[in-house]
């Protein structure tokens, strides 16, 4: 049942494995990158409370010793105060130029380690090991890296590949129901933007996949990491393509901003409504059919999820004052917003020529409805 992918960046390429107990064949994959047989592991509580004795003694079976620091779990971890600590750490345990630092966890350790790895020692190797849906079908790959500032989210940070990302599909089955459907957010973002024919097989199989089915997980997963591949192998550093992995993002970026990064939003659940409202102004633009977002609806439904602005609970402000929050995403160039909008199911393109009036219209509508 075990999947690699291949990102292929010359000398910064990697693999990607993917599928069922890789914690427990952890020692045996990282050992060929090791010097020596040490590694230090950058996790947080809540994923050493459920994870961290299978990384133990998966890196023990190859002879491979571990040290770890675990930080607290949450988006606040992403910050000047929990980095310094974490390179202090790194530091401390006298982690070398040709030492690797693992990232165990979701989105905010894998993005904090490696940037503490990308700085550390001017540069140093580090393996990703995603916990959470999101992390592995998104945030491990790519080499994106970095802290959130006081003015904004990610604003700090470095590309950084890693050497090796390790996605264990059991440790899904930790994850609240909640976390993921958040993270299939994403993996519904891969469909449309690039795959109709992965898009319909989520329409067929995507409760299978939140169900606990394994084959169906390893298929949704490496499926999204293969798409993320090529789009960063085109693209690393984002200059044009990769953008087209921000489908529904600016939306996104506005609610979670308009709701204070808060529980009432998680990120990926942002990203699911965005992606509706990116293909319901696409329609309006006249670029898709009609029936295209009520098709990317139907699915959101059917899985569960947050669809739309009235499934995010509280207030939210006017359509005026979202679009102003968008006007504060770090994507905007020379003052141009920059959408992601797409002339069919699985064919998304980017474009900054997206009039202010269509995209007001399209919020004043669905805040109606609200
Ligand atoms: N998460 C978007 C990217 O990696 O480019």
């Amino acid at each position: 049942m075990h999947q690699t992918v291949h990102v292929e960046l010359g000398e910064r390429s990697y693999d990607v494995e993917i599928g069922p107990d890789l914690l427990a064949q952890s020692g045996t994959r990282i050992a060929p990158l090791l010097h020596r047989p040490k590694v230090a592991v950058l996790t947080d509580e809540n994923v050493a409370a459920l994870h961290l004795d299978a990384l133990r003694d998966g890196l023990a079976s190859a002879g491979i010793e571990m040290s770890a620091l675990a930080l607290p779990a949450g988006e606040a971890t992403k910050s000047w105060p929990h980095f310094e600590r974490a390179v202090e750490w790194l530091l401390a345990e006298k982690v070398e130029r040709r030492d690797v630092v693992i990232a165990f966890g979701g989105g905010v350790i894998g993005d904090l380690a490696g940037f503490a790895a990308a700085v550390l020692r001017r540069g140093v190797r580090f393996v990703q090991i995603p916990t959470s849906l999101l992390a592995q079908v998104d945030s491990s790959v790519g080499g994106k890296t970095g802290i959130n500032a006081p003015q904004g989210k990610n604003l700090i940070g470095a590309f950084h590949q890693p050497s090796l990302v390790l996605a264990d599909t059991s440790v899904l089955s930790t994850m609240t129901d909640r976390d993921f459907l958040s993270g299939y957010g994403e993996v519904v973002k891969y469909g449309l933007l690039g795959d109709a024919d992965f898009f319909e097989w989520l329409e067929e199989s995507g409760t299978k996949v939140s169900g606990g089915d394994m084959a169906a997980r390893v298929r949704a997963v490496t499926r999204s990491v293969q798409m993320k591949a090529d789009i960063v192998e085109r693209d690393e550093t984002e200059q044009g393509d990769r953008a087209l992995l921000n489908l529904g993002h600016t939306f996104c970026h506005a609610l979670e901003a308009a709701t204070g990064y808060s529980d009432r939003l998680l990120h990926g659940e942002g990203v699911a409504i965005g992606c509706a409202l990116a293909f319901e102004l696409s329609s309006r633009l006249g670029l898709c059919s009609q029936e295209d977002p009520s098709r990317v609806r139907a699915h959101l439904r059917a899985m569960g999820m947050k669809t739309d602005l009235a499934d995010i609970p509280g207030e939210l402000p006017g359509a005026e004052a979202l679009v102003n929050l968008m006007a504060q995403d770090k994507k905007v160039i020379d003052g141009q917003l920059r959408f992601i909008l797409a002339r069919g199911i699985g064919q998304a393109f980017v474009t900054s020529d997206v009039p202010r009036d269509a995209v007001l219209s399209v919020l004043q509508d669905a805040l109606a409805t609200a």
